[in-house]
C-alpha cells in the first residue's frame, strides 16, 4: 500500500496548526543529582511544555531599549579561554531599572546576527511558531530570565555610580546567572536582553569567548558493526579535519575517517528549514574508525585524538557477547532527548532525559549492561544543531563504555517532500543527515537505515518507520528476507525493533498508523517474533500476545507472581512501548484495550536479560530506580 502522500499548501497550514496544538501537552518531573544546579533547572523544566516560550524568538526585529544604562555591563567569570565543561557566572550590572522580562542569551558564534532580520518571519511558522511578531536572526543556543538571580528584581546587589552631598544618587543594581557550557568549538557571546522573550531589544553584549582546544577529540560513542563482538566502531567530534587516532588494547592504533555536512546537506522547501537557517551550527569534523581484533564480552581501554589536537582520556569499554552465545544484558529506551544541566530554556526540553541517564549511568558503571538501543527520537535537536552536542555530551559516559544502538525516529528524518513516509515537518530539515553522521549504523547504505543484529541468544531486527515500509518496498522485502534466515538454534530470541508503535492506548491521531500495522504485522507472526519493541509515544505500555487487535494468549503468573508468556506454544509476540525515557510524558485515556496488560507513565527504561531459555523484561522507574512492571517469556532451546 502507498503511504501517505500529501502535498498541498493547504494541508500543511492545517498540519501545522494541528502539531502545535498536539505538542502544547503538560510537563511532568523528573530529577538528577548531578549537579546542585539541577535542582533548579528541573524546576523550572516541570513547568514546561514541550514548546516553550522561548521557543518562540526567532525572526524577532530587535527594537531599541528603552532607557539604556551608561553603567550597563556583561562580565563573565572567566578570564581565559573556556575548558571543554564549565559552569560559567555571567553577571550583569549597572542596571538602573531591573525587570522581570531581562534576560541573557548565550549565541554562538560570537558574530552571530541576533539583530535584524525583517522579512524573515514566515520562516519559523513552519515550526510550529504562527507569531507575526518580530524574531531573532539566528537561534540562541541557551537563555535564562535575569529573575533567576533571586535578589536581581530587589536590587540586593546594590552599587552607586553618583553621589550628591554624601548621598547615592544614581543606584544601579546587578544580578548573576549561572550557565552550563560545553565545548561546543565555535565562539560564543552573552547579550543582555530588554523586552521579555516576546519582544526583545538588546541592551549590551559580553564580547566573544573562545574555547581553549576547538579541536579537542570529545563525545566518544562505541557502536557495534557486526554480531561477532570483535570490532567496535568508535565515533567522536573534533574541529580538526586532519584524521586522527584511535589507541586501544595492547599498543594497537587505527586512523579515523573524517566526515562533516553543510548547511547546504539539510533539506528545505521553498521556506529554509531551521537546520538550513536559523538553527544551523556547524557540527565541526565527525571521526570514526573501526577497532578489530577485539575479544567479545571483554573489556579493554581506548583513548583517542592525535598530538596537534588533543587526546581524549583513556576509558574502559566492555565488548558484547557474540552472538550465538548464551547470556545478554542489555537497556532500551526511546525518545529521550536531553534537558539543560542548569535553569536556561532551550528550544526542546526533555524533562525525563536526565534522571534517566543518571539511572543508566549508575547501570553501566556497576558493569550490569553489555548493549544500549536508542529506539529513535535520539537528541530532539530537530534542526537545532548545537543540541546535537548537548547530547552527545550527556550520554557520553554511557554510550563510550558500552554499545549505543539506535533506530531512526520521526525528529531526526522527517520533512516536507524529502521522501519520508510522514510528511511532518519533525526533523526541522535534518532529514536524518546528523543522525546518520553521529551514529552510523550497520546499515545497508545512506538513508536505508535497517539493519540486524545478534548479541548472545537474541537476534534484534530494527526497521525503520519513517522509510517505506510497504510491501514489496526495499525496507520490507529486506526484513522479510532478514528474519526468515534467523537460525533460532543459535539465537532463540527475535526482537522486532522500530519507532513508531503498532499498539498503543494512549489518545493521539498519529500514534499509530494503521496502515503500517496492517502491512508489517503479518511479517512479525510469520516468523515468530517475540518481542516488538517501539518508541514514539511517551511512556509504558505492554501487551498480551496479540495479533490484529486481539489477545491470542494472555501470560501466567510464575511462582513469583511474575507474568509468564510461553513460546513454546507460540501464538502472537508480545508489544512493548517504551518512548518514556525522557520527553514528558503522555497519559492513558480511560478507556482499556483488552490487549493492553501494563500501562505505566513514569520516567524509566527497559531492562532486559536473556539466555537461551529466558527473556526476562523489567520497566524500570528512573526516579525511583524501581521496577514497575516485569515480565517473562520463557522457550526451550531451538523451539521458535
Ligand atoms: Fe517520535
Amino acid at each position: 500500500m502507498e503511504p501517505w502522500k500529501y502535498s498541498s499548501w493547504v494541508f500543511r497550514f492545517f498540519f501545522i496548526i494541528l502539531l502545535v496544538f498536539f505538542l502544547s501537552s503538560s510537563s511532568s518531573l523528573s530529577w538528577s543529582s548531578l549537579h546542585p544546579l539541577h535542582i533548579n533547572s528541573t524546576a523550572m523544566h516541570r513547568n514546561h511544555t514541550t514548546i516553550s516560550d522561548f521557543r518562540l524568538l526567532n525572526r524577532r526585529t530587535l527594537t531599541e531599549c528603552p532607557g539604556t544604562s551608561p553603567f550597563l555591563q556583561v562580565n563573565v567569570n572567566s578570564n581565559s579561554s573556556l575548558s571543554d565543561e564549565e559552569y560559567l557566572m555571567v553577571t550583569v550590572s549597572g542596571v538602573l531599572f531591573p525587570s522581570h522580562r531581562d534576560w541573557v542569551a548565550m549565541i554562538s558564534p560570537s558574530h552571530s546576527n541576533v539583530e535584524n532580520c525583517p522579512f524573515n518571519a514566515v520562516l519559523y511558522a513552519q515550526t510550529g511558531d504562527l507569531s507575526t511578531l518580530p524574531l531573532l536572526c539566528h537561534y540562541p543556543v541557551k537563555a535564562m530570565y535575569m529573575s533567576n538571580d533571586p535578589g536581581y528584581l530587589s536590587c540586593k546587589k546594590k552599587q552607586c555610580k553618583k553621589y550628591s552631598k554624601g548621598k547615592c544618587i544614581v543606584p544601579t543594581c546587578s544580578g548573576t546567572l549561572t550557565f552550563h557550557v560545553i565545548n561546543i568549538r565555535t565562539d560564543i557571546e552573552f547579550v543582555y536582553f530588554g523586552g521579555g522573550f516576546e519582544t526583545p531589544c538588546v541592551f549590551s553584549r559580553s564580547g566573544p569567548i573562545s574555547f581553549a582546544n576547538p579541536n579537542q577529540p570529545l563525545y566518544g560513542h562505541i557502536s557495534s558493526v557486526d554480531s561477532t563482538g570483535k570490532s567496535m566502531r568508535l565515533t567522536w567530534i573534533s574541529g580538526n579535519m586532519e584524521p586522527q587516532q584511535v589507541q586501544y588494547g595492547n599498543g594497537k592504533t587505527l586512523t579515523s575517517e573524517v566526515t562533516t555536512f553543510s548547511q547546504d546537506n539539510m533539506c528545505s522547501t521553498a521556506l529554509p528549514s531551521p537546520a538550513k537557517d536559523f538553527g544551523w551550527h556547524d557540527p565541526g569534523y565527525i571521526h570514526s574508525a573501526v577497532m578489530i581484533g577485539l575479544e567479545s564480552s571483554s573489556t579493554f581501554s581506548y583513548r583517542y585524538g592525535r598530538d596537534s589536537a588533543g587526546w581524549s582520556e583513556r576509558i574502559q569499554f566492555r565488548t558484547p557477547p557474540a552472538g550465538g552465545s548464551d547470556e545478554l544484558k542489555f537497556l532500551a529506551f526511546g525518545d529521550m532527548g536531553k534537558a539543560p544541566h542548569d535553569a536556561s530554556v532551550e528550544h526542546y526540553i526533555q524533562p525525563g532525559s536526565l534522571s534517566v541517564i543518571e539511572a543508566i549511568t549508575d547501570e553501566v558503571d556497576s558493569n550490569k549492561v553489555d548493549s544500549i538501543f536508542h529506539i529513535g527520537d535520539i537528541s530532539y535537536a530537530t534542526g537545532f544543531l548545537v543540541e546535537w552536542d548537548f547530547f552527545l555530551q550527556q550520554i557520553s559516559h554511557v554510550a563510550s563504555r558500552v554499545s549505543y544502538m539506535t533506530a531512526i525516529g520521526n525528529h531526526e528524518r522527517d520533512y516536507i517532500e524529502s521522501g519520508s513516509v510522514y510528511i511532518t515537518p519533525d526533523s526541522g530539515g535534518e532529514c536524518g543527515v546528523p543522525y546518520e553522521t553521529y551514529f552510523p549504523m550497520p546499515t545497508p547504505a545512506k538513508d536505508k537505515p535497517w539493519y540486524s543484529i545478534e548479541q548472545a541468544s537474541v537476534h534484534f531486527t530494527v526497521i525503520s518507520t519513517e522509510h517505506d515500509w510497504s510491501q514489496n518496498s526495499e525496507q520490507y522485502e529486506w526484513m522479510k528476507k532478514d528474519m526468515a534466515s534467523i537460525d533460532r538454534s543459535k539465537t532463540p530470541w527475535l526482537i522486532f525493533m522500530g519507532h513508531r508503535p503498532m499498539y498503543s492506548s494512549s489518545d493521539g491521531v498519529f500514534n499509530v498508523d494503521e496502515n503500517f500495522v496492517e502491512e508489517v504485522e503479518p511479517l512479525l507472526l510469520e516468523n515468530k517474533v517475540d518481542l516488538v519493541l517501539f518508541g514514539h509515544v511517551h511512556n509504558y505500555e505492554r501487551s498480551c500476545s496479540v495479533y490484529q487487535n486481539e489477545c491470542k494468549a494472555l501470560p501466567r503468573k510464575d511462582k513469583n507472581g511474575i507474568d509468564t508468556y510461553d513460546h513454546n506454544n507460540y501464538s502472537a509476540p508480545v508489544h512493548v512501548v517504551i518512548g518514556m525515557a525522557g520527553f514528558t510524558l503522555d497519559k492513558f485515556s480511560n478507556y482499556v484495550d483488552s490487549w493492553s496488560l501494563s500501562r505505566i507513565s513514569q520516567f524509566g527504561y527497559l531492562r532486559g536479560h536473556a539466555t537461551k531459555k529466558e527473556l526476562n523484561l523489567e520497566f524500570v522507574n528512573s526516579d525511583t530506580k524501581k521496577v514497575d512492571d516485569s515480565f517473562r517469556i520463557i522457550k526451550t532451546q531451538g523451539s521458535s
